[in-house]
């Protein structure tokens, strides 16, 4: 009798020291979380506000797009001798006010986190928005290059015969990589072909990019009439 007294005793105390432990548990995370969260800073970029970890530290736009605007900054984390101590960071604002929008934003970081090649741009990070609910902005944080083939074709650099070709190899060789996985682009343009100094070339804006294109170009067409129904442009054989 005394036993079963114990034994019921003990079971009505079990839920109480659960929710305890839970409720010290929640409290701990909050902490954790407050003291793990970046140090945020902000700057204005062609009438757009960034707010970004205080290690980059801004430089210039670089760029302005129909989806974001685009500057340069510096890592102050890294070494300047690292490659990623320059970096670009795009701001799409207001990412989720439309569907199709949001879905071009979506497909863009899933295609650049699941590519790795010399000749399309690397995906360094997105940063965590401040909170789970809430946020509407998001950033995309990209290797920094120095230009787009649209700068450098109306520039006065003169672009021979040599040049030409050592562009449309790269352009061609990061084309193939993206084909072999079964993505097509669908916005190649001077103006999302970035190029360095060195002639390095890399494909960015991949918003418009598309997966699971039919290997068997009769099939084309059906993918076409798909998409056209959707938002994009066609893809051509
Ligand atoms: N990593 C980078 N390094 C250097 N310049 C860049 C980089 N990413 C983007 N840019 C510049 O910013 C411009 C806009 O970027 P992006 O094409 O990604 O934006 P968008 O809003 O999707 O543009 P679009 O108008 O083509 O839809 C590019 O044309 C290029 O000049
Ligand atoms: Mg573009």
């Amino acid at each position: 009798m005394v036993d079963k007294e114990k034994n019921h005793s003990k079971k009505q105390d079990l839920p109480k020291n659960n929710f305890n432990k839970i409720v010290n548990q929640r409290e701990k995370d909050k902490e954790t979380e407050k003291s793990s969260k970046p140090k945020l800073h902000s700057f204005v970029v062609a009438g757009t506000t960034f707010t970004v970890e205080s290690k980059f530290k801004f430089q210039r736009q670089i760029g302005q797009g129909a989806y974001g605007v685009v500057c340069s900054c510096k890592d102050l984390s890294k070494d300047p001798s690292d490659e990623n101590y320059k970096v670009a960071i795009k701001k799409v604002p207001n990412a989720f006010e439309d569907l199709i929008d949001a879905k071009r934003i979506l497909r863009e970081l899933k295609l650049l986190k699941f590519f790795n090649h010399e000749n399309i741009v690397t995906l360094l990070d997105i940063p965590k928005p401040p909170g789970r609910t809430g946020y509407e902005d998001i950033y995309f944080i990209t290797d920094l290059m120095g230009t787009d083939l649209h700068r450098v074709i109306y520039s006065k650099q003169e672009l021979t015969d040599e040049y030409i070709q050592f562009f449309m190899y790269q352009i061609v060789r990061g084309v193939l990589y993206m084909h072999s996985a079964n993505v097509v682009h669908r916005d190649l343009k001077p103006s999302n072909i970035l190029s360095n100094a060195d002639c390095h070339i890399k494909i960015c804006d991949l918003g418009l990019g598309r997966g699971g294109i039919p290997e068997n170009t009769d099939d084309i067409d059906k993918k076409n009439a798909e998409l056209n129904q959707d938002d994009g442009a066609p893809l051509t054989t």
